[in-house]
C-alpha cells in the first residue's frame, strides 16, 4: 500500500493550542496576579483556599486538597490510605507513568494490568486474575484515561472483595460521570493535574486530591505541609507538595469556563465520530462506552495498525498528533527487574502500537475537523 505523496499544507492543525482558551481571560488572569501580588501571601494564600472550596462545590465533592502537581497527588493519596514497602498496588499499564511512578515513590511494588481494548481502561477480570495471584496488594489506581471513565462498578467490586483503597486517577477526566455519578466519588480519593494541556490547565504545574471523607481530607491537608497540622509539630511524615496560590487564583478564573469547554470536546469528538463512521477506513473511532455518562474528552485516539505512517502523513499536512502511550509501563526500562516479559499483557502493548490522538481541544476552528478527516481519507485512499 502506498503513501499519498506529502504535498504541505498551508492549513496548520495543532493538537493542542491554548491561545483561544486563555486569550479571551487575559484580563481577567491579570488582575487575579495583582491580586495575588497585592496579598504578598504567596503560599496557601486566600485564593488557594477558595478554590479548594470552588472545586469542592464544581465537582459535588465534600473535600478537595490542592498540591503541588497531579503525580503528588497519587502519592499523597497512597501516603494517605497507609500503603507504603512491601505493600502492592494495582494500576493499569497503559497510562501515564505518574500511575505507577507515585506508587513506587511510596516504596511499594505496582502491579501491572491490562487494560479493555475499547475504553483504554483497567479490564475487571484482569484485575480479578491480579488479585488472585498477588496476596499482597493493598490498593488499586483505575485510570480514567483520556476523559472517560474506567467500568468502575465491577473494578470496586474486586476491590471490595479483598480490602483494598480505591484512588482514582482522574487527571485527563475532570467533571467525567461514571454510569451518572461523578468520577473521583467512587473509591476512596481522587486525584486531579492542572498540567496546562488538561481540560482545566494552569500556567504551570498543580494537582488535586478529593474525598468525601474528612479524616483523609484532614490527614492529607497535613501530608502535604510535611505531615503538620500545627506549625513545627509533624504528626505524619508528608512532604513539601503546596499548590502556588498564583496557579489557584489563576485556575478560579478559569473553572467557571470548564463546562463549555468540555462541551466543544464533545462536539468535537461527535464531529469526528459523524464524519469517520461513513467514510469505513481501517482505523478504530473511539466511542463514549455506555457507562461514560460524560465523557470529558482530554484526547480523541484513534487506533490504525499504519499509525506511525499515518502519523509522519499528517505531519505533511499540518495536523499536529501524538502518541499517548509508545510503551507499556510493565516494560518501561524502569520496571523490567519485575519480569513481566514481552506478550504478559497483549492489549496494553497492542494498544501502544496502534493509537494516535488527534486534534480534539476547544479552540479548533470551523473546518478543522473537516480537513484532518479529509487528510485521512487521502491517506487510506493511496
Ligand atoms: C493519567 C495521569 N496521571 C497522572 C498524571 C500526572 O500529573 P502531573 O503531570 O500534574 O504530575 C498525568 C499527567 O499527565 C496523567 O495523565
Amino acid at each position: 500500500m502506498s503513501v499519498p505523496s506529502a504535498v504541505s499544507s498551508t492549513r496548520q492543525v495543532p493538537l493542542l493550542d491554548l491561545h483561544p482558551q486563555n486569550g479571551p481571560l487575559r484580563q481577567e488572569i491579570e488582575a487575579a496576579v495583582a491580586r495575588v501580588f497585592d496579598s504578598q501571601r504567596f503560599i496557601l494564600g486566600p485564593d488557594h483556599a477558595e478554590f479548594e472550596r470552588e472545586m469542592a462545590a464544581h465537582l459535588g465533592i465534600a473535600h478537595a486538597i490542592g498540591c503541588a502537581n497531579g503525580s503528588d497527588a497519587i502519592l499523597l493519596a497512597l501516603m494517605a490510605a497507609g500503603i507504603g514497602p512491601g505493600d502492592e498496588v494495582a494500576v493499569p499499564s497503559f497510562t501515564f507513568f505518574a500511575t505507577a511512578g507515585s506508587v513506587s515513590r511510596t516504596g511499594a511494588t505496582p502491579v501491572f494490568v491490562d487494560i479493555q481494548p475499547d475504553s483504554f481502561n483497567l479490564d475487571p477480570a484482569a484485575l480479578e486474575e491480579a488479585a488472585r495471584s498477588h496476596p499482597k496488594l493493598k490498593a488499586v489506581i483505575p485510570v480514567h484515561l483520556f476523559g472517560g471513565s474506567a467500568d468502575m462498578d465491577p473494578i470496586l467490586d474486586v476491590a471490595a472483595r479483598h480490602g483494598w483503597t480505591v484512588i482514582e486517577d482522574a487527571a485527563q477526566s475532570i467533571g467525567a460521570t461514571y454510569r451518572g455519578r461523578p468520577c473521583m466519588s467512587l473509591g476512596a480519593m481522587g486525584t486531579l493535574s492542572f498540567f496546562p494541556s488538561k481540560n482545566l490547565g494552569a500556567f504551570g504545574d498543580a494537582g488535586m486530591v478529593v474525598t468525601t471523607d474528612k479524616a483523609l481530607a484532614d490527614v492529607l491537608s497535613a501530608l502535604r505541609v510535611h505531615g503538620s497540622r500545627e506549625k513545627y509539630r509533624h504528626e505524619w511524615i508528608g512532604f513539601n507538595s503546596r499548590m502556588d496560590t498564583l496557579q489557584a487564583a489563576i485556575l478560579r478564573v478559569k473553572l467557571p469556563h470548564l463546562n463549555g469547554w468540555t462541551e466543544a470536546r464533545q462536539r468535537n469528538a461527535a464531529r469526528y465520530q459523524q464524519l469517520l463512521a461513513p467514510a469505513g477506513l481501517p482505523i478504530s473511532v473511539p466511542q463514549a462506552a455506555d457507562w461514560q455518562t460524560y465523557h470529558a474528552w482530554n484526547q480523541f485516539v484513534i487506533r490504525t495498525q499504519r499509525r506511525d505512517e499515518l502519523k509522519a502523513f499528517l505531519a505533511s499536512q499540518g495536523v499536529g498528533t501524538e502518541i499517548y502511550y509508545p510503551i507499556p509501563l510493565h516494560r518501561q526500562p524502569c520496571y523490567l527487574s519485575l519480569g513481566y516479559a514481552e506478550g504478559a499483557l497483549p492489549e496494553s502493548e497492542r494498544a501502544c502500537r496502534e493509537v494516535l490522538a488527534l486534534p480534539i481541544h476547544s479552540g479548533l476552528l470551523d473546518g478543522d475537523i473537516e480537513y484532518v478527516c479529509d487528510c485521512l481519507v487521502r491517506f487510506f485512499a493511496a
